[in-house]
């Protein structure tokens, strides 16, 4: 396959980037942060999840922030667990629906407190109650590496990913949940899904702990996939896996799409302004070496 001439990325800053941060970011700062990466050409966004707020504090604000970033020309997706999350997602009228499940029955467990058997029949009877104007994006995390079992087989993800594809979701992401991969085990897995759906429809969450996740990421392009989840700054984690870094970082993203020819429609100088001055307010590390680079040339330019 060559390599796509466009891609969508989705930025998973606000849902992702932020769920795992005890403090509470204010519900103004998460739609400031949804408007001014949209004003730096950001279309669709990992938003929010509709979870138990016991469970993650950060995301209990969900409809109000869907409430006031919502606007023309943006896709707000919220992520949701269960039917409970998807009633309360349809109801803040979110742009689009996110349902999970893992390759491993323990991070099912330890996440959303349900076997692997029961995460996909949960997605299965949720998928009806989507109205057919709304898309859904499946996530299939711990594609590579489980944080409580290890190594994912290939063939198991390939086989989540061909079910959940039969069943019509819109987009099946693979969600590389740990950053531990390196490009043979994404290859791997990618090569296996790809049996069962096209790239086309298939998207990767790659997080970036030990520093590969742009060497995975060319990995995919190579193989045709055009959807990708990054986030501004290189911020994320995830509270159910351990030691998980941040996502790829959108700026870094964007400098190699550029260097491949691929459009992708971003002022990347600004997207690292907006994470730049995030971080600093929230007392957060910005991870994105390409911001750290343009900010830097920007500022001797001045
Ligand atoms: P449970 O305990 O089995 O649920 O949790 P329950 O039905 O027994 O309810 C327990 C409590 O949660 C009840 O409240 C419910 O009302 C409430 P209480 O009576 O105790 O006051 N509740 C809810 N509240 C708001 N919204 C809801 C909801 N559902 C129940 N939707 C549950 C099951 C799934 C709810 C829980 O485990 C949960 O919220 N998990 C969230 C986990 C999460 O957000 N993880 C991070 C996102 S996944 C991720 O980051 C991976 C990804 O990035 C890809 C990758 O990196 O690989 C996508
Ligand atoms: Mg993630």
């Amino acid at each position: 396959m060559p390599t796509p001439r466009t891609v969508v990325i989705t930025e998973s800053s606000p849902r992702d980037g932020l769920q795992s941060l005890g403090a509470i970011i204010p519900v103004t700062d998460k739609v400031a942060l949804i408007n001014d990466l949209a004003a730096a050409g950001t279309v669709s966004f990992d938003a929010v999840s509709f979870v138990n707020p016991a469970a993650v504090p950060q995301m209990a604000d969900a409809a109000d922030v869907v409430a006031q970033a919502k606007q023309p020309g943006t896709h707000l997706i919220g992520l949701v667990p269960n039917v409970r999350g998807l009633e309360a997602a349809l109801e803040a009228e979110v742009d689009g629906i996110g349902v999970l499940t893992a390759a491993s029955d323990s991070f099912n467990r330890h996440n959303i407190n349900a076997t692997l058997d029961q995460s996909m029949a949960r997605i299965r009877s949720r998928l009806s109650s989507v109205p057919s104007e709304i898309g859904v994006r499946a996530y299939v995390s711990t594609a590579t590496h489980c944080p409580y079992e290890g190594p994912t087989d290939p063939a198991r993800v390939a086989s989540l990913a061909a079910q959940l594809s039969e069943w019509g979701v819109e987009e099946v992401f693979l969600g590389e949940t740990l950053g531990r991969a390196t490009p043979p085990d994404i290859e791997n897995v990618v090569i296996e899904v790809l049996k069962h759906v096209g790239p086309e429809r298939l998207g990767v969450h790659l997080h970036d702990t030990f520093g590969q996740a742009i060497a995975n990421l060319v990995v995919c392009l190579e193989t045709g996939i055009s959807r990708i989840d990054a986030s501004a700054g290189g911020l994320g984690g995830c509270p159910y896996a351990p030691g998980a870094g941040g996502n790829v970082a959108t700026e870094d993203v964007g400098w190699l799409l550029n260097g491949m020819g691929v459009e992708r429609g971003l002022d990347l100088t600004r997207v690292a302004e907006v994470a730049t001055a995030f971080c600093k307010k929230h007392h957060l590390a910005y991870r994105s070496k390409t911001g750290i680079a343009l900010l830097s040339a920007r500022d001797t330019e001045q």
